[in-house]
């Protein structure tokens, strides 16, 4: 047992294992704090009836500050059938926060996807009043208590070929483009103190595809800009996928021309796919943990960058892996795509992440 010398000033001395592994003053949360800036990972509550489910919680105690709502806010969790309101896996989720002083983005309020069935089959009348009682329901319930809100997710989908690249679903359906700006105001009206965010997905590629994403989104925040939309930040998702090109300094000038329109702006649900990457599991994490730190070097000297978000912090917890496992595994490997493995043990990507916090300037 050390005794008589603080363990900071031990830091250097001890191995990156000893050294990181411990309270939550060590961990990634602490460090980004250090900083000004807000770092945390999406979390599910049904991750709490696994038999690991004390390993899983003890992560998100050390590493977070903030944690995002992976699926209790969804449409299809708070309203699975047009008459039932469970707001129980979102309760659920606040009280593991509000216990390690953590605060809460939800995530999603609006969204052409995970929605309950009966939803599709509104008319437009019922779509409009579905949009303002959602809404205001929601936020007001949790007003003060979920300090940011995904108001918008992924409101583009060019493969649907409407104006603007918009996606299409119930709410463009009855509204068309201005179902965006209508839903920022009755959330500011619903919780005037919550930070506001239309979250987006696919600009991070150095390809078409990435350069469709960001020129549709560009071109959707200045027309909401000129609308006088009341949009705080703009969360970029941020799932890197290996099978992808990427060039993180083209990416960064994008992040900027966000900012320059006056915008904040937030990195919401980081990870890094590692499919094509075919080497043995070691070599793959080290390749994930270069992809990282050379994803945060480009990103986190843009001071408007507050908020810091990865999509889940272990890999079995991953959307990758319960994918791969639906799908019978079809590569014969499981993903590894986060911070910590399969038995929570940190991979290179965690010291990755944590030398980038420490390095990066402060806000
Ligand atoms: O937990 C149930 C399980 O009991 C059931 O047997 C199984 C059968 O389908 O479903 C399981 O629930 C699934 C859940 O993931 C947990 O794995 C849901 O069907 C499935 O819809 C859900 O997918 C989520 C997806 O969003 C849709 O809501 C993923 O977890 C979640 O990671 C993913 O997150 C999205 C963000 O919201 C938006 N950006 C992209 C990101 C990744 O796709």
């Amino acid at each position: 047992m050390l005794t008589g010398v603080g363990t900071s000033a031990l830091c250097g001395l001890l191995p990156p294992t000893l050294a990181a592994a411990g309270s939550a003053g060590d961990g990634l949360g602490a460090r980004a704090a250090a900083k000004g800036l807000k770092f945390g990972a999406s979390f599910s509550t049904e991750e709490l009836n696994k038999p690991y489910a004390d390993r899983y919680a003890a992560i998100y105690a050390e590493d977070c500050r903030v944690l995002t709502s992976e699926l209790e806010f969804k449409m299809y969790t708070l309203r699975p059938t047009a008459d039932v309101l469970d707001f129980a896996p979102a309760d659920k989720l606040l009280a593991v926060a509000e216990k390690d002083q953590q605060t809460v983005r939800g995530h999603t309020l609006v969204w052409n996807d995970a929605l309950p069935d009966w939803v599709h089959r509104l008319g437009p009348g019922e779509v409009e009043h579905l949009l303002e009682a959602h809404i205001e329901t929601v936020m007001e319930r949790y007003r003060g208590r979920v300090t940011s809100w995904d108001v918008v997710n992924e409101p583009i989908g060019p493969w649907d070929k409407l104006p603007g690249n918009l996606r299409k679903g119930p709410y463009y359906s009855t509204f068309g483009e201005s179902y965006i700006a209508k839903s920022f105001v009755i959330a500011r009206k619903a919780d005037p103190k919550a930070e506001l965010v239309l979250n987006e997905a696919q600009t991070e590629s150095d390809d078409d595809n990435g350069a469709t994403f960001r020129s549709s989104l560009l071109g959707l925040l200045k027309r909401l800009k000129d609308s006088g939309a009341p949009i705080d930040t703009v969360g970029l998702q941020s799932h890197i996928d290996t099978a992808r090109p990427y060039d993180f300094a083209r990416f960064a000038d994008f992040v900027r021309e966000i900012v320059a329109l006056g915008y904040g702006v937030a990195i919401t649900e980081l990870d890094v796919n590692d499919r094509a990457l075919d080497s043995t599991p070691n070599l793959r994490d080290a390749a994930v943990a270069k992809i990282y730190k050379n994803f945060l070097a480009a990103v986190l000297p843009i001071r408007e960058i507050k908020t810091l978000t990865l999509w889940q912090l272990a890999d079995h917890t991953s959307w990758l892996w319960y994918d791969a496992v639906a799908k019978g595994n079809p590569g014969g490997r499981l993903p590894r795509p986060l911070l910590y493995d399969a038995s929570f043990k940190k991979k290179s990507a965690w010291y990755a992440v944590a030398e980038a916090l420490d390095a990066m300037p402060a806000r």
